[in-house]
């Protein structure tokens, strides 16, 4: 670490800790904390007013944004350079959306065209009736795709799409089983090409289309691919592959040809303004200096809990059905891209790098889990989303009831409640963030996506780790592949499962 950032950390670490309530008393929190962005479906309100971020942590984490190199990171990353220095690539999904080196939004340009031709070509049967689609992809090749479908299809899909990720083939069967093998298409997506989980899943839904009278199998498989060569050598015939980038990362792919199910099930055009909403944000963030900046100024709220105050987790919690899967999409943003222990240069970091993300839908998790938000004995930050606009037709008051309990957790957490019995007592001071969008379209989904995402590369920058690689997953998958080949040993535990198992 730089003497810079030492020192940055150590004033920051020294600072007074006033409460919630006297940094309310002391000033204009939602002045200093609170903002909206414009997008093209309506604002998005960044609500940090009740963290503990004051003026003290503005100036000690702008100055520890300065001694990392925050401006010239993010203008790297923008600029298309080597930024996932580890692997040697640049890291270009915003180039996806339209905003980055001019030749890499040129290639993203031109992959979108092939991928725009494609899809339209489907809607309108050139390639026989299509109801159905089986997305076969597993990690960053299936948590973007699954999750906009959700939000976005709630009213109903173009081509009704099963995203199949796990191995275990009851995931598979279940979209079988769902899906009329005539009138279905298979879109393999792997950056890699290789990944064990998505290469049998599709040997699996190629056999079960010719077991079911499909004569011409792979003729129905599109590729998603940063391989198109492995694709080809598979047998997916070269018109019906789409391409992405090498430096687009798996777990950023969505603006990719990864979204290809995206747009069919919700059609080109909502695709494109999912990209634009992302864009949007991309802008922001790139020409947006010190705390005016959102995904920074998140980002160092975050610091301030993991860093400062010790907190292992951060929760997130989506007051809308539509978000469902949006935790499960950023613990693998967060925590594949920030669950590291060097710097980028190889050095051990000093402290903790990503918490563990997690959370669920309110009001269901109030039900369950927020007993230990308000009077456990952890602190975790958490974070609430939720839309002005209901996605449901019912009663208003189901959407007037949704939200009123989501601004009454966060103002609950805050304030707390004395009560001469200890069990019933609320601690309060406990911090939360609340982004409020007016109206959950595919560009305001695009923007809280890109914005997640540029928080976790600013985080990065601040512990001053690589966010864009992945090692952490190989050793499971190397170890695994020489239990299939079975030719290694193993320790006893493990020995004695694969002997009860079946499978030694
Ligand atoms: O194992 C982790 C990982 O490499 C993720 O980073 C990636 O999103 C996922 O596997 C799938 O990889 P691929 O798209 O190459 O099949």
């Amino acid at each position: 670490m730089t003497d810079a950032a030492h020192a940055a950390l150590e004033t920051l670490r020294a600072l007074p800790r006033p409460s919630l309530a006297e940094l309310f008393a002391a000033g204009d929190r939602l002045g200093a904390f609170a903002t909206s962005l414009d997008l093209p479906d309506g604002k998005i309100l960044f609500d940090w007013s009740k963290t503990h971020l004051d003026a003290a942590h503005v100036e000690g984490f702008l100055a520890l944004a300065e001694a990392r190199g925050f401006a010239e990171r993010r203008r790297a990353l923008f600029a298309g350079e080597v930024v996932n220095v580890t692997e040697g690539r640049a890291a270009e999904h915003t180039a996806q959306r339209g905003v980055g080196s001019e030749e890499a939004v040129e290639l993203a340009a031109t992959f979108h065209e092939r991928m725009h031709m494609l899809v339209e070509a489907i809607h309108l049967g050139a390639l026989g009736e299509v109801r159905h689609l089986i997305h076969i992809g597993i990690g960053g090749s299936a948590l973007g795709p699954a999750l906009a479908i959700d939000a976005l299809t709630r009213d109903g899909a173009m081509v009704d799409v099963h995203v199949v990720s796990n191995i275990d083939g009851v995931a598979l069967e279940a979209a079988f089983a769902a899906c009329d093998p005539a009138t279905t298409m298979i879109a393999v997506a792997s950056k890699t090409f290789t990944t064990i989980e998505t290469m049998t899943n599709a040997h699996s839904a190629l056999a079960w289309l010719s077991e079911n009278g499909v004569t011409d199998p792979y003729g129905r498989v599109v590729a998603l691919t940063a391989a198109p060569d492995k694709a080809v050598e598979w047998g997916v015939d070269e018109t019906r592959i789409l391409p992405f980038s090498e430096s687009v990362g798996g777990r950023y792919s969505l603006w990719s040809s990864i979204g290809f199910p995206v747009a069919i099930a919700v059609g080109w055009d909502e695709f494109a303004a999912m990209l634009e909403g992302a864009a949007a944000i991309d802008r922001h963030f790139r020409d947006t200096d010190g705390i005016a900046n959102l995904p920074l100024r998140a980002a160092f709220a975050d610091q301030l809990y993991s860093a400062l105050r010790g907190c292992q987790t951060r929760a997130v919690f989506a007051y809308d059905e539509r978000l469902a899967l949006l935790p499960d999409y950023l613990q693998q943003l967060e925590m594949e891209s920030n669950g590291k222990r060097v710097t980028a240069e190889g050095a051990p970091v000093d402290g903790p790098t990503s918490p563990i993300t997690w959370g669920g839908v309110g009001t269901d998790a109030q039900h369950a889990v927020f007993q230990l938000l308000h009077q456990g004995t952890v602190i975790v930050p958490v974070d609430f989303i939720a839309a002005i606009q209901p996605g449901d037709t019912l009663d208003p008051a189901h959407h007037r009831i949704l939200l009123s309990n989501c601004f009454a957790q966060g103002a609950a957490l805050m304030a707390g409640q004395g009560n001469d019995d200890p069990a019933r007592a609320y601690p309060g001071d406990r911090p939360s963030a609340t982004i409020l969008c007016d109206e959950l379209g595919a560009a305001t989904l695009g923007a809280l996506i890109a914005f997640h995402e540029h928080r976790t590369f600013a985080n990065a920058v601040l512990l001053g780790i690589n966010p864009f690689d992945q090692f952490g997953v190989e050793l499971g998958k190397a170890i695994a592949k020489q239990i299939e080949q079975g030719n290694a040993r193993f320790d006893p535990s493990t020995e004695a499962l694969l002997a009860a198992a079946g499978i030694s």
